[in-house]
């Protein structure tokens, strides 16, 4: 996790590496450090809480140089004080760094360091790092910027885990040496300066020119060049990339929060998800980016789907519409459960790896090992220069636009669009009828506008959200394509507003959960009229006769559950294989208005961030 900013050049470095690290407050916000050459030695700052908190101890004590490195954090090791913060510095005081990842062999180096006489500051794996590096650089017998290198290739090799580092000396002024071993690291090129990032997006308003760097290759860095090398040293051959939008940098207009500007996005974004795509006359879609040919489709047998959170609730609605359209069977796996496990996998089975930033390492991790099994591996990501949508051999781009807000909303959306295409254009190469496709293509061209029309219920969810918000515990229910809804809606609900709440498919409630009920504990059914909907209000009497409160996602008119319900959040009828779409948007507004009569901090919840970049 973390996100990490380093400058080179001939202006001042403060404000450069306060305004890129702002940007990359989006993979960790529990503290923040810099570290700058101010021509006499290396001068760090470091606050606990958030860049504001650093940029105010900057404001009251400037430091003036023109390089530096900069860190913003996401807590694993020791908790998320001034003194953990980054950088960290080494024995002499001389070298400092920023880390991005987890040293897995910190407690071992550390005992080794403590005996031959290191003493830490911080509960930290980076300051060991800091010290390792430290160390081989002091035992170096090299000159100059080579004694660096030489120094980041040592650690290199004593160290288990993930790294993506940005160090600096003040015997080496206008050096900064970047490497990366799993966390993802780029190049920022500019004129008479350069950058390092964790990506792109920091580098928006400098420069759009780029290097991503592969995995083990240490950088250079200097104002006017760079040379990035492999791990035994050799020069290795870079290409510089024109990125495009790395230079979008979301405001949130004026909405009050980027959670409810990216809710309200949606009937635009889902447009993005299927414009230029659909093929009404053949019934299906075009999906030019899958690199797979009309044979290789046809001869998938099984489907299974990597991803977290968020991701892989889409990825479990993504199951019942392949499942529909395609009858090919679908499997859905945490990412972080399949890259241990050792389930097996049979043959012709294609793996699709769900990612909104692209550089989730749980996923990331088993793209990495269904690739190394020999399977085909697809990526659906949102962020386009992302790790898994480069390292896939092919994919499907969400074209969601920025999503800044924690809580991810319009990513969501976008990711069942896309498998509602994947489904399609899979069942015109197995048995889909092109008139069965040709029906949910017409939905799809009107889903934006129903989108729109639910969005409008927004100050009703509002004052329901009201009326519960100072519930203790919350259960949602759903079921078939809805139960992964109603993951995707207690999700919404824990994170953001720290309540209690749990999903459920809604038959499971007799089997335990309904114990639960009182009439302090409501629960979010989502009801909508699909081939369970008597089942459905078959549980909602269950509840009503135990006294809980229900709230109800139904379509509009429904005056059956307006009879029944406490409260109803509509929605207007759809495809049903579309309905999990418009049903979570209340989900998503509810969550959201609940949180904010809470006085909670929507965009940055605690304890999260949004790229989860550690294991
Ligand atoms: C969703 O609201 C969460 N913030 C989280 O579950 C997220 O979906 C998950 O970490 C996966 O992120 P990704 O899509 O960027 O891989």
């Amino acid at each position: 996790m973390c996100g990490i900013v380093a400058y080179v050049g001939s202006r001042n470095a403060q404000p450069i590496l306060l305004d890129a690290l702002s940007r990359l407050e989006y993979r960790g916000y529990d503290s923040a450090g810099l570290a700058i050459l101010n021509g006499h030695g290396v001068e760090v700052r470091k606050k606990s809480g958030r860049i504001e908190n650093l940029a105010k101890a900057c404001q009251a004590k400037p430091i003036s140089g023109s390089m530096g490195i900069s860190h913003t954090r996401w807590a694993t090791h020791g908790a998320p004080t001034d003194s953990n913060a980054h950088p960290h510095l080494d024995a002499s005081g001389k070298l400092a760094l920023v880390h991005n990842g987890v040293i897995e062999n910190f407690l071992e180096l550390k005992e080794k360091l403590s005996k031959a006489g290191h003493t830490f500051q911080s509960d930290t794996d980076t300051e060991v790092l800091a010290h390792c590096l430290g160390d081989a650089y002091a035992k170096s017998q090299a000159k100059g910027e080579a004694r660096l290198l030489e120094a980041v290739r040592q650690t290199f090799n004593q160290i288990h885990g993930t790294m993506g580092i940005a160090v600096i000396h003040s015997d080496l002024p206008g050096l900064v040496v970047g490497a990366r071993r799993g966390s993802p690291l780029v190049i920022g090129v500019g004129q008479g300066e350069n950058f390092l990032a964790s990506d792109t997006q920091a580098l928006a308003p400098y420069t759009n020119r780029v290097v991503i760097l592969k995995d083990l290759e240490i950088v250079a860095l200097h104002a006017d060049r760079f040379d990035v090398s492999s791990p035994l040293g050799s020069n290795t051959q870079i290409k510089v990339e024109e990125i495009e939008n790395g230079m979008i940098h979301s405001d949130k207009g004026s909405h009050p929060h980027f959670m409810l500007k990216e809710i309200m996005e949606q009937p635009r974004s889902i447009e993005n998800a299927f414009r230029g795509r659909l093929d009404r006359d053949g019934g299906t879609t075009k999906l030019g980016g899958l690199n797979m040919s009309a044979d290789q489709l046809r001869q998938i047998q099984r489907i299974s789907v990597l991803g977290c959170g968020t991701a892989l609730h889409s990825g479990m609605v993504g199951k019942y519409l392949i499942e529909d359209l395609a009858k090919i069977p679908v499997e859905t796996q945490h990412a972080s459960e399949f890259r241990y496990g050792d389930s097996p996998v049979s043959r012709h089975t294609l793996f699709l790896a769900v990612s909104q930033s692209g550089e989730t390492a749980d996923t990331l991790g088993a793209l990495r090992e269904a690739q190394r099994r020999g399977y085909p591996c697809l990526g659906i990501c949102n962020n386009v220069a992302s790790s898994i949508a480069r390292e896939s051999d092919g994919g499907v781009y969400m074209h969601a636009g920025p999503e800044i807000g924690v809580a991810a909303t319009k990513s969501f959306t976008s990711q069942v669009m896309v498998f509602a295409l994947l489904g399609l254009l899979l069942g015109r190469h197995h048995q889909l009828s092109a008139n069965h496709g040709a029906e949910l293509l017409d939905a799809i061209v009107q889903l934006p506008e129903k989108i729109r029309q639910t969005l409008k219920h927004s100050d009703s969810v509002a004052r329901v959200a009201k009326t519960y918000a100072h519930s203790r515990s919350m259960l949602f229910l759903g079921r078939l394509a809805n139960f992964p809804i109603a993951l995707e809606g207690a999700l919404k609900m824990k994170e953001i507003t720290y309540l209690h709440a749990e999903g459920y498919p809604s038959a499971e409630l007799k089997h335990g959960v309904i114990a639960m009920i009182d009439k302090e504990t409501p629960t979010v059914l989502i009801a909508t009229q699909d081939g369970v909907y008597d089942k459905n209000l078959g549980s909602l009497q269950e509840i009503k006769a135990r006294g809980g409160p229900v709230i109800a996602v139904a379509e509009e008119g429904d005056s059956k559950i307006q009879g029944l319900a406490d409260a109803v959040l509509q929605v207007p009828k759809t495809h049903e294989l579309l309905q999990p779409i418009l049903n979570v948007i209340p989900l998503q507004l509810f969550s959201y208005h609940t949180a904010v009569a809470l006085g909670r901090d929507v965009d940055k919840p605690r304890n999260l961030a949004k790229s989860v970049t550690v294991e």
